[in-house]
């Protein structure tokens, strides 16, 4: 029975050991924790996204006063917002390359992130 308790107090004090000796290595608490891996992205506003999408390709037909047979302008935020809830603007970026009613009209396709932050903005409130 001693020679059992004994056997068995070594077996835990070299247990106990081995994971203190483990431990000897962890620096305790991280001081620095790791950066949230998912931030919360920018919000989308009109002024940091959309304004610049517009300008980029859409704004050579809709100008303040529309060109090519465009029949709207976007060249300002109630504008587009407007667009958005009453033309059909989402609509008709997302219509397939090839689609006669695509915007921008004659050109390419948006890429699918840029058509995608439009309807962030749209669902968000359209953020100014
Ligand atoms: C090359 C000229 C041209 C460019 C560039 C262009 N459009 Fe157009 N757009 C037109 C024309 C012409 C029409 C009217 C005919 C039609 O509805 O297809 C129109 C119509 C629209 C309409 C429907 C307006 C209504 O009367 O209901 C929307 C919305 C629109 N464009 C959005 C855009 C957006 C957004 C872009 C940029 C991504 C863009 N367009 C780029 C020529 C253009």
């Amino acid at each position: 029975m001693r020679t059992i308790l004994k056997f068995f107090s070594i077996a835990m004090v070299l247990l106990l050991s081995s994971c203190s000796s483990g431990g000897d290595s962890d620096p305790g608490p991280d001081p620095n924790p790791d950066p949230d891996p998912n931030p919360t992205p920018t919000t989308v506003t009109y002024t940091n996204t959309i304004s610049l999408v517009i300008s980029s390709n859409c704004i050579s037909c809709h100008g303040s006063t529309p060109t090519n047979n465009a029949t709207i302008s976007l060249n300002t935020y109630a504008k587009v917002k407007t667009a958005v809830e009453s033309n059909g603007l989402i609509d008709r970026i997302s219509l397939p390359q090839g689609n006669t009613n695509m915007m921008p009209k004659d050109g390419t396709r948006l890429p699918q992130a840029t058509i995608d932050k439009f309807i962030t903005w749209k669902n968000n409130g359209y953020v100014e």
